[in-house]
């Protein structure tokens, strides 16, 4: 083998190992993130004493991703035949969205969206009802389903 050979083959080497890198870097940022796996975890928010009676109470629920403690508000209700969770999370464009115990309503106080207690539209911009989340009660306390990137459930 020649010097020449030598250095040439070295520097083949070192392209073809920055253009891998390059593509599995771009691969990974093209992928949708929907795509990507992700796990559901069910978070702690309260305990199953605490649900409301009738109607709906404001509750958050904590979890940890990627390091940092994310604290997210929830609507709790309860009516005749069910109890569930609502995020707080306009569909129109994510504003979050108050509810107001006399009109027995959610209403969005960025462009005057409104709600029913069940997180249908009312009136106003919004597309779609209020999203619901997964709720499930074991061992007397309320547990909220957050779908978490897998490596961030782990
Ligand atoms: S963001 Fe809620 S109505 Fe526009």
């Amino acid at each position: 083998m020649t010097r020449r050979d030598f250095l040439t083959g070295t520097v083949k080497a070192i392209i073809s190992a920055l253009v891998t890198g390059v593509t599995v870097v771009a691969a990974y940022f093209m992928y949708p993130a929907g795509l990507r796996s992700r796990t559901m975890v069910y978070c702690d928010c309260m305990d199953e004493d605490a649900l409301p009676k009738k109607g709906v109470k404001r509750a958050e629920y904590r979890y940890t991703q990627k390091g940092r403690e994310m604290a997210v508000g929830v609507f709790i209700v309860k009516d005749d035949s069910a109890v569930y969770a609502l995020s707080p999370v306009c569909t129109h464009l994510g504003c979050l969205v108050n509810y107001n115990r006399h009109k027995n309503e959610f209403i969005c106080p960025c462009h005057g969206g409104r709600y029913d207690a069940s997180g249908k539209v009312i009136s106003g911009p919004p597309p779609g009802p209020l999203a619901r989340l997964p709720l499930k009660i074991e061992n007397g306390r309320v547990y909220i389903g957050v779908m978490l990137p897998a490596a961030a459930a782990a």
